[in-house]
């Protein structure tokens, strides 16, 4: 039985591509509610009749409230916030800022998304650091058993993804922050997938930087993100590339790197979408986070039961908890190909393979799957339509 979501009704007439489309690539990108979309272009329109410097001064308190939102999303302080044009270059400006020297080791887990790996490696290779990747349990997800065994009075760094891109699994996080606390360790979350989909309170989880982005779960525009530092860090740590927003220049030989997270920010920004990410959040909270949660789960686990009695389709999500993104493969066709008669019906979902879940995809033996990632917004009956046209399509 479903569970009661406030008001689905509104949700979908809030959402302007409904019904004409039936939308299952929200961890990809989600479709922007009126509020949010309407934030945008009234900021864009501003900026075109005032101009860009006039307008962020007009509309100071919309781009203040980023941070507020986020607080309050997040459970933390406003000044433990930075705005940054995506979740990986969020994520970037904390792991290349983190000291690494031969024979220190990061830990990771095999859900890691693929830029993550990327900027391990090359780091390793510039340093002679170690990558660590801690083995899964059973279930699929962060062994947090192993994890305790692999952390040595080498290891700098934790970064895990909360949840991956190409799978339902959720990690379990606030266990991995208990024991990265207890180790005295730094502990980096990829909440890219995570926000606005589940909570992500940082304070439960334990975590001394979270980087997520606007697109995806939280609804805002493309081109925006958020980083997480906690004010501890913040204080310790000076980010590997600063500008004048972040520090400032005293004299001709000495700067001063500026208070709070906002050291991780750079000067030039995309002010829309900083208004526009406030709104989508405030619009989320309104909701209910919970709310948002249940609801979600009650739909992917409706689609992966209902995937699950296809012949030929096998569902490849992990975990003990799931999320709202569910992946599949079947025999008969390849996930692209699916993909292709999906959008000639106007259901959108998409394609995980490739770098973005390398490390998981090679050791399952996976190639590629198609990813259905819904959200509050979507409905039983588009799931039923979905089932039924992957039916005639097999
Ligand atoms: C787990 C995870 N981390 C990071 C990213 C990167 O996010 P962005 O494209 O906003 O940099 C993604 C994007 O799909 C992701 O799924």
């Amino acid at each position: 039985m479903s569970e009661p979501f406030p008001d689905i009704d509104r949700a979908r007439s809030d959402t302007r591509a409904l019904p004409q489309l039936i939308h299952f690539n929200n961890a990809g990108s989600s479709l922007m509610p009126a509020p949010v979309s309407d934030a945008l272009h009234s900021y864009l329109h501003d900026e075109e009749k005032y101009g860009g410097y006039e307008t962020a001064a007009i509309r100071a308190a919309e781009l203040d409230n980023f941070y507020a939102s986020f607080s309050r999303l997040l459970n933390c302080q406003t000044n433990e916030l930075a705005y940054i044009e995506n979740a990986t270059r969020a994520w970037d400006m904390i792991f290349y800022s983190i000291p690494l020297q031969a024979g220190d080791r990061i830990l990771t887990s095999v859900a890691e998304y693929g830029s993550n790996v990327i900027a391990y490696l090359q780091r390793a290779k510039q340093t002679g650091a170690e990558l660590v990747v801690v083995p899964n349990d059973d279930s699929g997800q962060l062994d947090t058993r192993a994890l305790e065994q692999l952390i040595d009075a080498k290891t700098r760094l934790i970064s895990v993804s909360h949840i991956p891109t190409g799978g339902g699994l959720v990690n379990p996080v606030v266990e991995i922050g208990r024991i990265a606390k207890a180790a005295g360790v730094p502990y980096l979350l990829d909440a890219c997938q995570s926000m606005g989909q589940l909570p992500v309170d940082v304070k439960e989880i334990g975590c001394d930087f979270a980087s997520g982005t606007g697109r995806k779960y939280l609804r805002g525009p493309r081109g925006t993100g958020v980083l997480y530092v906690s004010q501890t860090m913040t204080e310790s740590m000076e980010p590997a590339m600063l500008d004048q927003h972040a520090a400032d220049l005293i004299s001709p030989t000495q700067y001063q790197v500026i208070d709070g997270a906002k050291r991780f920010e750079n000067w030039e920004q995309f002010f829309a979408g900083k208004a526009a990410l406030g709104v989508a959040v405030d619009y989320a909270l309104s909701w209910g986070i919970n709310d948002i949660q249940q609801r979600n789960t009650m739909l992917a686990e409706n689609m992966r039961a209902q995937l699950s009695a296809i012949p030929g389709v096998t569902v490849t999500d992990e975990g003990s908890t799931r999320c709202a993104i569910v992946t599949f493969f079947c025999k008969q066709k390849s996930a692209t190909e699916l993909q292709r008669l999906f959008s000639a019906e106007s259901i959108n979902v998409s394609v995980s393979s490739g770098s973005g879940t390398l490390l998981s995809f090679r050791q399952r033996g996976l190639d590629e799957v198609v990813r259905a990632s819904v959200h509050y917004f979507n409905t039983e009956t588009e799931i039923d339509l979905f089932i039924e046209k992957l039916r005639q399509f097999l």
